[in-house]
């Protein structure tokens, strides 16, 4: 965002008035599909039942629906017959003839009783709380379910403020929450995210362009970030599963080791939200566009990306495990910009004055870079250590400095070592995270 002019950053509220997530559909649309066990009391989501029971009693259940209901069998093996493998027994389950049929034939994941699943009922994503010392209906507020919305009604501000013009974007990071009935799989699914979300607001005539352009532009980000192109790739949403605010909608998912798994959404968002923030505010948000001198609504495209879920799949793609003259090592081959180190200082020995001039260089890069001291242990062993938690350059304080100034600077990834001039380090540095 910070390299780019036409995007600017705002910070709004977790809790905003209510009306905000009436207005966005929140209150009405923003639920998952929920079953209770009513044997063992454990509770899932509809849509994602299918992942915790295995494909032999998956299979077995689908005959069973098929044998007792012979009308609906071709319409059974077409869903069965979708583009995407992995969605077809999802797409059953939440389909809204087949799924209340299906149900009865499964066992349930926790106990393992068959035909104990109550029927499927909403249930809200959104964490409520109360503003004030009275906790009733008149005084709900809701912790944010995601950034976007405090974008959308802060939009014209952000605009007058910043003397933007169409196109231009605003972002944010910041947390959001979410009552996920089944968190899981580490950070993919928790209670409580950060997301770094950015809605770039567009002619309506050119929603199109925008939403390839950052379609691109946001794949090239994950790889610009050395992630392995192979284990990316777009899941466009078809049109019967877009979200209630979505013209146009696609996923960049990665393949985790549990399989591929979403970590940004793109969305052409049309002028859905802003219209419903007009209504609901009785505030105009139109934009005068001053070449056309006209007034209308933006269409927005957003971009939202998991900033948990991306920094868990940049985690998992950086870790190698490698031999390395008969010994094994562990490293995290972060690009130098994600590393949350950027080099380490060590002197050779503890003694003639090294550890002094370590600290030295210590303190000036400090100011431009976070950097760690180590002298404890053997060399060796402190490379490994800054190995294991991915920092890109040791640098070693050794005899020769004493003479001549320099040190050597050690690339994680290389292991090769060149020497460097002291006064030279904060550009070296500089080069190497800045490319
Ligand atoms: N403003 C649009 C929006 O919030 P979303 O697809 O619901 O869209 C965007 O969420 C991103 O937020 C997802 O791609 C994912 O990376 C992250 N996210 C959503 N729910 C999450 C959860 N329960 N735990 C961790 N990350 C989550």
């Amino acid at each position: 965002m910070t390299y780019r002019e036409d995007v600017e950053g705002i910070d709004a509220s977790i809790l905003m008035h209510p009306k905000v997530w009436e207005a966005s559909g929140h209150v009405e649309n923003f639920t998952d599909p929920m079953i209770d066990c009513k044997q063992c009391k454990s509770r899932y989501r509809l849509d994602v039942l299918g992942d915790q029971i295995n494909e032999k009693k998956k299979k077995k259940a689908v005959e069973a629906l098929k044998e007792n209901n012979a009308g609906l069998v071709s319409k059974i093996d077409s869903i069965l017959a979708g583009p995407d493998e992995s969605e077809n027994f999802e797409n059953l389950l939440t389909d809204d003839e087949l799924g209340s049929k299906l149900l009865p034939e499964l066992n349930c994941p926790q106990c393992g009783n068959k035909g104990t699943f109550t029927a499927a009922r909403k249930f809200n994503l959104m964490f409520k709380t109360f503003i004030g010392p009275v906790e009733d209906s008149g005084s709900v507020v809701y912790l944010r379910p995601e950034t976007a919305q405090g974008i959308f009604v802060n939009f014209l501000n952000v605009q007058s403020a910043s003397r933007q013009k169409l196109p231009f974007g605003i972002a944010q990071i910041g947390k959001a929450f979410r009552n996920e009935i089944n968190t899981k799989n580490f950070l993919f699914r928790t209670r409580e995210f950060e997301q770094m979300e950015m809605q770039f607001f567009v002619k309506p005539a050119d929603d199109k362009k925008w939403f390839d352009y950052w379609k691109e532009e946001r794949i090239n980000w994950y790889k610009s970030l050395g992630m392995s192109g192979d284990k990316l790739r777009f899941h466009d949403h078809p049109e019967n599963k877009l979200a209630h605010y979505a013209k146009e909608a696609t996923d960049i998912e990665y393949l985790f080791p549990f399989g591929w798994g979403e970590m940004e959404g793109i969305h052409n968002r049309t002028n859905f939200d802003l219209s419903k923030h007009e209504e609901y505010s009785g505030k105009s948000l139109k934009f005068f566009d001053e070449e056309a001198k006209e007034k209308y609504l933006p269409f927005i495209i957003e971009s939202s990306a998991g900033a948990s879920r991306s920094f868990m799949a940049f985690l998992l793609d950086a870790y190698y495990e490698e031999e390395v003259k008969g010994e094994n090592r562990s490293v995290l081959k972060f690009h130098p910009k994600l590393a949350p180190i950027k080099a380490a200082i060590l002197p050779l020995v503890n003694k003639d004055g090294m550890p002094e001039i370590a600290r030295e260089i210590e303190k000036d890069l400090r100011r431009n870079f976070k950097v760690f001291y180590d002298e404890k242990g053997a060399v060796g062993r402190r490379y490994r250590r800054q190995d294991e938690i991915g920092t890109p350059y040791c640098i070693t304080v050794d005899t020769q400095t004493l003479e001549d100034k320099t040190v050597t600077v050690r690339d994680r990834d290389s292991m090769e070592q060149e020497r460097i001039p002291i006064d030279k380090l904060s550009e070296y540095l500089a080069k190497k995270l800045i490319d």
